[in-house]
């Protein structure tokens, strides 16, 4: 078969060229950045448990009415999705302090937070993806406010989602990162949810014992990392039993 054409890679995913027009091909990598890319690493299997994980959860999402890139699963690696065009914003939503939020306003991880907290990051990676207000990205025209207002809205209801179906399992969804692109039609466009949902953009922490069971075990150097995303496939059920 020829190979195919090879239209970008970034740190975890290689993006082809795909069979139709308007698709392309997400293959999941094993390895690992964290830290803005300054420490990197494999992590052998995790791609084809993301794989695997981010079709479970974009097929439920697309069952609750929520517009997403993904066709369909091709194989353990790759997975056949809608060409979008990227909003270069990641969106960050939070419902227990960590990482980042804790170091920054030195609030304890863990602490429960009032209310569900939406962040912007402007997706660039030479600036280490900045936080951004929504003044920033109107002011800067990186999505328009009826785009914005559409994304929030997806956002939270894909948390009120995720925090049940999670919860179900014994899992704690600490917060997440989604990625949103344009899915053009003439002159027109909607935006329809993109990229992965997987461990390696979720914080998830067993409800009992408060492991770690995300791409944290990598960044803190804790080890287990293939064993934790294993344990999330496995409570999902997608693993075989045995
Ligand atoms: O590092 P921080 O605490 O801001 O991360 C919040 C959430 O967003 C975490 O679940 C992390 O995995 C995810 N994230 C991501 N990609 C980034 C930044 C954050 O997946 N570039």
């Amino acid at each position: 078969m020829a190979r195919r054409r090879q239209i970008y890679e970034g740190k975890a995913k290689i993006l082809y060229e795909g069979p139709e027009p308007g698709t392309i091909i997400q293959y999941f990598k094993d390895d690992a950045t964290a830290f803005n890319a300054q420490k990197k690493g494999t992590i052998s299997g995790k791609g084809v448990l993301n794989n695997r994980i981010s079709e479970h959860l974009f097929t439920l999402l697309g069952q609750i009415g929520v517009p997403t890139h993904f066709i369909r699963r091709l194989n353990m690696r790759e997975q056949l999705v809608r060409q979008v065009e990227i909003v270069p914003i990641e969106v960050v939503v939070r419902n227990v302090a960590a990482g980042s939020l804790s170091k920054k306003l030195g609030i304890e991880e863990g602490t429960q937070l009032p209310r569900t907290l939406i962040e912007y990051c402007y997706k660039d990676d030479a600036l280490g993806d900045p936080l951004v207000s929504e003044e920033h990205i109107a002011c800067f025209g990186w999505a328009t406010q009826e785009e914005m207002h559409e994304i929030a809205d997806m956002a939270i209801r894909i948390n009120d989602f995720m925090c049940g179906l999670f919860a179900g399992i014994g899992i704690r969804l600490v917060d997440f990162k989604l990625e949103f692109g344009r899915l053009w039609d003439g002159d027109y466009s909607r935006v329809i949810l993109a990229d992965e949902i997987s461990p390696d953009g979720c914080r998830l922490w067993d409800m009992n014992t408060g492991e770690k069971l995300d791409k944290d075990r990598f960044r803190r150097d804790l080890g287990g990392e293939v064993e934790a995303y294993q344990e999330v496939a496995r409570r999902l059920g997608l693993m075989p039993e045995g």
